[in-house]
């Protein structure tokens, strides 16, 4: 029987494209390009499968066809707010994603942020390396201290509670959680943790706020100025969810006019452009999307899409069904 045709859509570890190739007639992206919309709408009319990742924006208009030859979208990343979910259903296509996997390396790059805003480590790197720095002095770059302070945590799912993990067994942080569904007393209780009723409930509480909810037309600039005035003056926003749940321009406003003591950002609203208010705000650090970005969750994201991809095609419920 004739291997399933699989579309690649970009470089992926060299491990993980050994063992797609092997398994499935697989196209690989060895120039690592991001398709066009155009071409990814191509590409599902002619593959079995399309394996997708943040950078492929498959929205309303790529499904605009009659029939796609690809029965599933087995995305690489475990946030999938840039497929049109309504698009795949109208198709009865099944979605799948890679969750579990990346939580911990996530959690630990909001955890970088978190340490780095607070420290000034942004400042500190760009001084030294500017050759600006003068020598030590009691009053020089001096930050706010983490340990034992106050986190609100947004979305309390996997990587929320690995941030919760790192924040409270490690740095002893209050934590106070919001959360769509009520969260289990279970839960809660591994990290003394209380669950607020509301983000505005939330918000005045903290000295930092790690966004954690997933992205979408849902969640698009939850983060928005109103948002921003509920936050201490002194607190910290961190942000490793998706871009669009904070409204950018609230926020450099925000930070621009000190309304909120700084930022850290690994995801932006039409990323890989970053809004230029953003770039001038000293007291913000950012990264460029590097939360699953380790050796080890990047492989273990492509061989959770190989076993997805393996039980679709041999009739079995992929275990990472999205729709
Ligand atoms: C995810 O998994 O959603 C990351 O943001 C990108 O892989």
């Amino acid at each position: 029987m004739a291997k399933p045709k699989v579309l690649v859509t970009r470089r992926w570890p060299a491990a993980v494209e050994a063992q797609l190739s092997e398994a499935f007639d697989a196209v690989l992206n060895t120039g690592d390009k991001p398709l066009t919309e155009d071409e990814l709408r191509a590409a599902m009319t002619s593959y079995d499968a399309v394996l997708p990742t943040v950078t492929d924006k498959i929205s309303a208009k790529a499904f605009d066809m009659a029939k796609p030859q690809a029965r599933i979208l087995a995305n690489y990343g475990v946030g999938y707010s840039h497929i049109d979910m309504h698009g795949a259903a109208g198709h009865g296509m099944t979605v799948t994603n890679t969750p579990d996997v990346l939580s911990e390396c996530t959690a630990d790059i909001a955890m970088t942020l978190l340490l780095m805003v607070a420290r000034r480590a942004g400042e500190g790197e760009r001084e030294l390396r500017a050759g600006e720095w003068t020598g030590w002095r009691p009053t020089h770059l001096v930050g706010t201290k983490v340990s034992g302070k106050t986190l609100g945590i947004v979305g309390f799912g996997r990587i929320g509670q690995e941030m919760a993990r790192r924040a409270h067994h490690g740095f002893g942080m209050k934590i106070v959680v919001q959360n769509r569904s009520r969260v289990s007393p279970d839960i809660l209780a591994r990290y003394n943790a209380t669950q607020a009723d509301s983000l505005e409930e939330l918000m005045p509480q903290c000295d930092f706020v790690s966004l954690h909810c997933p992205g979408g037309a849902a969640n698009r600039h939850l983060i928005n100025t109103r948002m921003l005035n509920l936050m201490k003056p002194d607190a910290f926003l961190i942000n490793t969810a998706r871009g669009e749940v904070i409204d950018e321009l609230a926020l450099s406003r925000a930070l621009w006019f000190e309304t909120i003591g700084g930022a850290g950002l690994d995801v932006f609203d039409g990323e890989p452009r970053i809004n230029p208010d953003l770039l001038d705000c000293e007291n913000l650090v950012m990264l460029p999307h590097l939360g699953s970005a380790t050796r080890e969750a990047r492989e273990a994201m492509g061989f959770r899409v190989l076993d997805n991809l393996t039980d679709f095609f041999a009739g079995r419920e992929p275990r990472d069904r999205v729709m």
